[in-house]
């Protein structure tokens, strides 16, 4: 290994460490290894809300029997938005419309178990997306049914 290498290798491990205690290990890992992650083809629920900090993040959800089967995610926003995006599709995971209101800012962040405090917002863009997601779900059901 050169020392480019090698000083590449050790700034690659602070920033890493860094971002450890940031993020908490599960955090950090799920940031590592992004989950539920892109766009989905014909969603039957779609959500696309702007945060106040000016980034977007939608939520694509399927259902089976009135539950999700597939949940998504893209965002334009920070390491702690994909996280949060990640960990709030994942939520929405065999949860009927009634257990999807109870997603909010607070269950993504005790899902996550720490965000910086600077970032804690990005749980609750999260979870208004899910929200969003769900809306569009309930209005298009409802004109199916009619
Ligand atoms: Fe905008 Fe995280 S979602 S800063």
């Amino acid at each position: 290994m050169d020392k480019l290498d090698a000083f590449l290798d050790n700034l690659q491990n602070e920033i890493f460490e860094e971002a450890r205690q940031a993020l908490g290990e599960k955090g950090f890992q799920r940031w590592r290894n992004p989950r539920f992650g892109g766009r989905m083809e014909n969603p039957d629920g779609h959500g696309r809300v702007t945060g106040e900090c000016g980034d977007t993040m939608e939520i694509f959800l399927k259902f089976k029997d009135n539950r999700v089967s597939h949940a998504s995610y893209v965002t334009n926003g920070c390491a702690s938005s994909a996280i949060s995006g990640s960990f709030a599709a994942e939520l929405t995971l065999g949860k009927d419309p009634d257990e999807l209101t109870d997603i909010t800012d607070e269950t993504v962040l005790e899902t996550i178990g720490r965000l910086p405090e600077k970032d804690q917002h990005c749980a609750g863009l999260a979870a208004r997306t899910v929200q969003d997601a769900l809306n569009d779900y309930m209005i298009r059901h409802r004109d199916c049914k009619q």
